[in-house]
């Protein structure tokens, strides 16, 4: 691959899925102008360096040696060992023709204890990856929290506790004192539902703990801590563009039945709603808070938190990944999707939910395809929210996939699903949905949570054993659609 230049990227050519980006065609789908062409990452599943210059230990440390809680018993330590290795992969995102590129900030590299002054070593980390990233001409987009709690933190109690909210504002005024001077775009915390549902309730994911009053509790101390941060950042740095990343599904009863669509309303309720109505409206959907009445999380939320949190984004941005269906019939089996909903939760509000499969093809972890869900997200939001920026901050496939014995890696699959993903983003665009940009999860392969490092979401694979970096057949394909500006017709 060679480096697109920016005129190569507004009207250069473009490839179909797949083919080489020397022969493609010009876009007949061009996305606007300014349009934010991007790739994403964690610190945790790509830094590894988990004991360097000053870093503390984090929930993920914990929970990784927590005997079956990680397939295999993987772990961050190394990961694909990003913290030594930035400046390649800062240039490996320049032959892509990246123009932004997600990341996140390690809190527990900043703050070992999750409170106290900064940690310089740590800043000084990010601090020399911004740089190498605005040397690039590659916007920064850092996200302040993507999971890696300090551990003082969870043994003071964790997101169910208040004070953390307060303690993640705190943190988050050291980062942006440090690095708001070259970056305008933040994330404050990405996916508030998974943090507290998977962290809280199910306990897929750490710290493990499976108690649905505290994960809604958590809910709202993340919504409270991003709020809270805002302020803080906004007062240092007033051009600052902030926002919040949160996971939203297109949500469909499996059947018209009065039990599946309420069951569907639940779902919708607790993985959208809980979090857009508060972050755009300033309120808590009132059917939420009556399903989870007998968990008592309006006690939670205290005079003031509201205002703080709402209408507190400049942007927002959509993970987005797959559909649920559900149904409120016990008697309807299929289970679909993993989530903490399925089964008799009690945090439901309702004696029964269940996810079903519908049939769709999936990916590699199961996820239902369906591209249309995102057009569905983004015009839902644009039809009954108040107007924002919107960006899609995660969207991609994970397989378990290796090289061909030529070496080269042909992810026809994920070709597929990113091409059929980004049509229906620009669908929503000519619709008239603001929306402004897209960020591939992932650039690398790397450790995805507790999967291990059995599924890869990489346009780039990386080889375990040694580090070695090979742009998948996806990564010459999504170089194509950047340098082109858009996608060509099917036809
Ligand atoms: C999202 C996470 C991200 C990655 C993808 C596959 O929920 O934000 O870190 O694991 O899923």
């Amino acid at each position: 691959m060679t480096s697109p230049t920016q005129s190569d990227r507004q009207h250069g050519e473009q490839t179909a899925p797949g083919a080489d980006t020397d022969t493609a065609p010009t876009a007949a789908l061009v996305f606007p102008a300014g349009f934010r062409w991007g790739a994403a990452t964690a610190a945790y599943q790509i830094e590894g360096a988990v004991d360097e210059d000053g870093r503390g230990p984090s929930i993920w440390d914990t929970f990784c040696r927590t005997p079956g809680k990680v397939l295999n018993g993987d772990t961050g330590d190394v990961a694909v060992d990003h913290y030594h290795r930035f400046r390649d992969d800062v240039a490996l995102m320049s032959e892509l023709g990246l123009t932004a590129y997600r990341f996140s900030i390690s809190w527990p590299r900043v703050q070992p204890d999750g409170s106290g002054p900064p940690n310089q070593a740590g800043l000084d980390f990010y601090r020399r990856l911004v740089d190498a990233l605005l040397e690039a001409g590659i916007e920064p987009w850092p996200t302040l929290y993507h999971w890696d709690l300090p551990q003082a933190l969870e043994d003071a109690g964790g997101w169910p506790e208040r004070d953390t909210a307060f303690r993640f504002a705190d943190y988050a005024g050291h980062v942006h004192a440090a690095l708001g001077d070259r970056v305008t775009r933040w994330t404050t915390v990405n996916e508030p539902w998974c943090t507290a549902f998977l962290g809280y309730a199910s306990g897929e994911h750490a710290p493990g703990r499976r108690e649905p009053a505290a994960a809604l509790r958590a809910a709202h101390h993340l919504l409270l801590g991003h709020g809270t941060a805002v302020r803080a950042m906004r007062a240092q740095h007033p051009g600052s563009r902030i926002g919040a990343a949160v996971n939203l599904y297109a949500v469909d009863p499996a059947g018209d039945g009065e039990r599946d669509r309420d069951a569907a309303r639940r779902i919708d309720g607790l993985q959208n709603r809980l979090f857009l109505d508060p972050l755009l409206r300033g309120s808590y959907p009132a059917d939420v808070l009556a399903d989870v009445e007998s968990l008592d999380f309006a006690s939670a939320v205290r005079d003031g938190d509201l205002e703080t949190i709402g209408r507190s984004v400049d942007q927002l941005g959509i993970n987005y990944y797959s559909v649920f269906t559900v149904t409120g019939d016990p008697e309807v089996t299929g289970q679909a999707a993993s989530s903490p909903f399925s089964t008799h939760s009690p945090w439901v509000g309702s004696d029964f939910v269940g996810f079903v499969g519908t049939g769709r093809p999936v990916t590699g972890m199961g996820w239902e395809i369906d591209a249309g869900g995102l057009h569905r997200v983004l015009t839902r939001l644009h039809r009954e929210y108040p107007p924002v920026d919107l960006y899609i901050t995660e969207n991609g496939a994970g397989y378990d996939e290796s090289p061909g014995a030529d070496g080269a890696v042909r992810d026809t699959s994920r070709v597929e699903y990113l091409d059929a993903h980004l049509r229906a983003a620009h669908a929503a665009i000519t619709e008239g949905v603001p929306l402004r940009g897209y960020f591939v999860w992932s650039l690398l392969d790397n450790f995805e949570w507790s999967w291990g490092y059995s599924k890869r979401f990489g346009l780039v694979h990386v080889d375990y054993s040694t580090q070695r970096r090979v742009p998948k057949d996806s990564a010459r394909w999504y170089a194509g659609v950047i340098r082109a500006g858009g996608l060509p017709d099917r036809s």
